[in-house]
C-alpha cells in the first residue's frame, strides 16, 4: 500500500485506536500504577481523618500524585509521540537511510521514522520487556509497522542494547526513546550508549531521549561524537510533573569516532562506576 492512503501519523502510540488499547501500551505500567494507588491511598487517609487542617496533608498528597499519573499517561501515550514527530521531521531524512532504533518497544518511534524512508530501512532492536511497557512484544511492533503501511521497510529483531548484532557504521541514523535507563548497572548503561556510537556511520546521527541522563553528555563527547546538545523535552514529556523530566541529546558521529567507540567495546565491563 502507498504511503499516500497511509494515516498522517500512527494511530495513538500503539498502532491502535480506542483509549484501552492505548493504555495497555504505556510505558512504565507498574510505577504508573504505583502512582495511582498512592494518589488513592492519600485520598483515602484524607476522607478517614478527623475534620479540620490535617486532613489537607493527605489530600494535597493524593492532588500531587493524581497529577502525576496524568502527566505519566499523556507523556507517554500522547506527547512522546508528539515530540518524536518533531524531532523526526527536523532530521530532514532524504528517505534512502538505515535507522535503528535501540529498545524499539512497540514499535511507535520506528514506524514514525520508517514512514519518511522510500528506499531506506527501519530497524528496531529490543528485548521486550513488559516490566518497561505494557503489552511488549515483537508481535506489537510487527502491528505497529503494518497499521503505518511501513513493514515491508522495517525489522524487528531481538537483541540487547549492551551488544548490537550489526556491524561498525551500519547506520546513518540511530534513535533511542525512553530505553537506556532501563539499563542497570551504569556500567552496562555505558556500554549500549558506546554501541550507539560504534554501529553509527561516519556523519550519522543519534538521538537520544530518556532521564537519567547524567553523564551522558560526557560519554558522546569523550567517544569523539561531534555537535553533541541537550535539552529538555519540555512539558509534553514530564513524568511525574516538572520532577521528572526527559531531556533530547543529539550528536553526530565524526568521520574519526569509529576508532574510539571500538576501542571501549573492548574494555572488560566493571560493576564499579556506580
Ligand atoms: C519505556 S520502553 C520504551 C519503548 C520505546 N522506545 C518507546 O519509546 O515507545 C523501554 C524499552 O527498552 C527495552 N529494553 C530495556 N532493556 C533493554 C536492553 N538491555 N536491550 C534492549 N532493549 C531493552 C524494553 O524492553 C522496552 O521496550
Amino acid at each position: 500500500m502507498s504511503d499516500q492512503v497511509a494515516p498522517a501519523r500512527p494511530e495513538g502510540i500503539a498502532g491502535r485506536s480506542g483509549l484501552w488499547q492505548r493504555l495497555r501500551s504505556v510505558d512504565g505500567p507498574w510505577e504508573v500504577t504505583a502512582l495511582g494507588v498512592v494518589s488513592v491511598l492519600c485520598w483515602t487517609t484524607a476522607a478517614l481523618a478527623p475534620a479540620g487542617a490535617w486532613r489537607l496533608v493527605p489530600a494535597a498528597g493524593g492532588a500531587f500524585f493524581f497529577v502525576g499519573v496524568a502527566c505519566f499517561l499523556y507523556s507517554s501515550l500522547s506527547g512522546k509521540q508528539a515530540v518524536w514527530d518533531d524531532l523526526i521531521d527536523q532530521l530532514a531524512m532524504q528517505g534512502s537511510e538505515h535507522v535503528l532504533d535501540v529498545g524499539c518497544g512497540r514499535g511507535a518511534v520506528l514506524t514514525t521514522a520508517a514512514r519518511r524512508l522510500t528506499d531506506g530501512r527501519a530497524v528496531g532492536i529490543d528485548l521486550w520487556r513488559q516490566r518497561d511497557q505494557a503489552g511488549n512484544s515483537a508481535l506489537a511492533a510487527w502491528d505497529a509497522a503494518r497499521a503505518a503501511h511501513v513493514a515491508e521497510r522495517t525489522e524487528f529483531l531481538t537483541a540487547d542494547m549492551t551488544e548490537l548484532p550489526f556491524g561498525d557504521a551500519t547506520f546513518d541514523v540511530v534513535l533511542t526513546s525512553m530505553a537506556v535507563h532501563n539499563v542497570h548497572p551504569l556500567s552496562l548503561r555505558r556500554r549500549a550508549i558506546a554501541e550507539t556510537v560504534r554501529v553509527l556511520k561516519p556523519g550519522g546521527m543519534l538521538i537520544m531521549l530518556d532521564i537519567k541522563v547524567r553523564g551522558r553528555v560526557r560519554q558522546l563527547t569523550s567517544l569523539g561524537m561531534c555537535s553533541v546538545t541537550s535539552r529538555s523535552a519540555g512539558p509534553r514529556m514530564w513524568w511525574l510533573g516538572p520532577l521528572v523530566r526527559t531531556t533530547v541529546i543529539t550528536a553526530r558521529k565524526s568521520p574519526a569516532t569509529g576508532h574510539l567507540a571500538n576501542a571501549m567495546m573492548s574494555q572488560p565491563v566493571t560493576a564499579t562506576e556506580y
